[in-house]
């Protein structure tokens, strides 16, 4: 008796517990899944951040599409439609990708007035400015490099491929390219430079209708040619820095971007053509008037 009592009273207690054990597996089971479900939930958050991630990088990857940059920037004038669409057609023929700028033009009289003083014509602050303010946004975005341009631009017919191999000569340390320039002296060759358009070390580059500025380029240059008290026009400006040795500088000789030559929108600098071997512009039907 007594043991079958205790037997049954463990029977019974055993009975008593059951529900409670199951309740607690469900319980567990339960708290399992949502654990589960928010690490997952987690884990896929990552995965989607690291794709944007990823995307973001894709957006601004060197490519053919940027010759060999993050991004080209083209400083424009918006009223010059013209040279816009002669811009465009450039770029389908080539298959490149431009980001245009708005510049600063003379008019803009509450900037230029503000950096003021300076022996310069309105037009010329006023490009001073346009190219300054492109290297701040070259640090604010965080490129690494971004090829400048300015919308009077015509381009060797071989560009793509005569600028893959200046990429595969430019040291990693270059904080600016000349692509294109003006009464550029020829320095030391740099590099193996097999074809025929070849880089250079920069002598006293004159112009910025082509240049490339690295991250670092862009910051010192913010430093050096501060706007508030500049040694002349922005080419001269930075020609002088180049020339002091602040800054490290290639070009490319032959150049492989010229100022097609319209009237200038800069009076009192003359308007300069130095030729290509072959104008894209010229095979693309443009004539020189
Ligand atoms: C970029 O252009 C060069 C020269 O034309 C070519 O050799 C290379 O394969 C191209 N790269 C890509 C990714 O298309
Ligand atoms: C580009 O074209 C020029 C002129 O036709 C030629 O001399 C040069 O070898 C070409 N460069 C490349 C990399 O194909
Ligand atoms: C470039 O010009 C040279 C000489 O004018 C010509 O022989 C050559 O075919 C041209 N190259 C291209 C790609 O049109």
């Amino acid at each position: 008796m007594n043991i079958s009592y205790s037997l049954n009273s463990d029977y019974s207690l055993i009975n008593m517990l059951k529900p409670i054990t199951k309740r607690c597996a469900i319980k567990i089971y339960i708290s399992f899944l949502i654990i589960l479900l928010i690490s997952l939930s987690l884990c896929l958050r990552l995965l989607f951040n690291h794709s944007e991630d990823l995307n973001l990088q894709k957006e601004s990857k060197p490519s053919n599409r940027t010759l060999g940059f993050d991004r080209i920037f083209v400083v424009h004038l918006d009223r010059r439609t013209d040279r816009r669409e002669r811009l465009n057609e450039i770029a389908s023929y080539h298959g490149l990708e431009f980001d245009y700028i708005s510049a600063i033009t003379k008019d803009d009289e509450q900037i230029l007035r503000k950096y003021g003083s300076a022996d310069m014509s309105p037009s010329q602050k006023a490009c001073y400015l346009s190219h300054y303010f492109i290297y701040k946004q070259i640090i604010d975005r965080g490129y690494n490099s971004v090829l400048i341009l300015e919308d009077d631009a015509d381009f060797e017919l071989n560009i793509t491929a005569a600028m893959a191999d200046i990429h595969r000569d430019l040291p990693a340390s270059w904080e600016m390219l000349y692509v294109g320039h003006c009464f550029e002296g020829v320095g030391g060759q740099v590099g193996k430079g097999s074809q025929v358009h070849r880089l250079h070390k920069s002598v006293f580059p004159m112009c910025t209708h082509a240049y490339a500025v690295s991250h670092s380029g862009a910051r010192k240059l913010i430093n050096l040619i501060d706007p508030l008290i500049p040694r002349g026009t922005v080419d001269y400006s930075i020609a002088v820095i180049i020339k002091e040795g602040k800054i490290a500088s290639y070009s490319v000789h032959p150049q492989l971007i010229v100022q097609w030559g319209d009237p200038s929108d800069i009076p009192n600098s003359q308007a300069l053509t130095f030729h290509l071997l072959n104008s894209t512009l010229h095979f693309l039907g443009y004539n020189r008037t």
